[in-house]
């Protein structure tokens, strides 16, 4: 895909962003403006806000733990959006989406790894739901289209985070096309940014960190995937298409 073109497209794309995703919403208010409707408020952001998680730690006791969740949430994503913060402070960057900052080019290192973070765990808590119901018959024919099958489709998305070398994610992503795919980036970085190898717009990521799932799966990470698949909020990925 032509990167220029691609991040056109996705700061564009990102205008749609700021008045649909709850979670992601709700992370970009203002401490100081309060009274700004959320929707300017995402635009006006200079500094983020580590997004509440509104099914709670123990929303799923089958698949993630209490102290996992607590952990990763209150500790590690609080953790990016702290240092996130004091980033932009120092790179004097205000005024911008989350999307419009990680598409930048050049990004600082603590730009992209605390962002990546913040971004990618705001996505992460956004898809998952504890009471999944499974796929709508749209989603399910797009994915058909795209994949082969339902089951084509969820085999690579469990590949591509069980193939991830060390820490990262895996990616469904939406092209300029429409076209869906799937892809795997390391640590915190994702498919907005201009270092993917890939580049497209997340539907859906998949934290393949340990922090993730040890305390639960140890070293099982291929049994995690193929359970986190199983609480999955389609009916949310499929509002983050266009
Ligand atoms: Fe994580």
């Amino acid at each position: 895909m032509n990167k220029r073109k691609f991040l056109k497209n996705t700061v564009i794309a990102t205008t749609g962003m700021t008045v649909a995703p709850s979670v992601l919403l709700s992370s970009c208010k203002t401490d100081t403006k309060k009274e700004e409707t959320t929707e300017t408020a995402a635009v006006a952001a200079t500094s983020f806000t580590l997004p509440e998680i509104h099914y709670g730690y123990n929303a799923f006791p089958d698949t993630i733990d209490a102290m996992t969740m607590e952990i990763h949430h209150s500790k590690h994503h609080q953790g990016y959006t702290n240092k996130l913060n004091a980033a932009l402070k120092e790179a004097n960057i205000s005024g911008k989406t989350i999307e419009e900052i990680l598409t930048m080019d050049n990004l600082p290192t603590a730009i992209r790894n605390n962002g990546g973070g913040f971004y990618n765990h705001t996505l992460y808590w956004d898809i998952l739901t504890p009471g999944s119901e499974g796929m709508s018959e749209s989603l399910k024919s797009h994915i058909i289209k795209d994949f082969g099958s339902e089951e084509a489709f969820k085999n690579q998305l469990a590949e591509a985070g069980a193939k991830r070398f060390g820490s990262g994610w895996a990616w469904v992503c939406q092209d300029n096309d429409k076209k869906l795919h799937i892809c795997s980036t390391p640590n915190q970085d994702n498919p907005l940014m201009q270092v993917a190898e890939r580049m497209g717009t997340p539907i859906l990521g998949i934290d393949v960190w340990e922090h993730a799932y040890y305390l639960k799966y140890q070293n099982k990470r291929g049994d995690y995937l193929q359970n986190i698949i199983k609480i999955i909020n389609w009916d949310k990925v499929a509002s983050r298409m266009s």
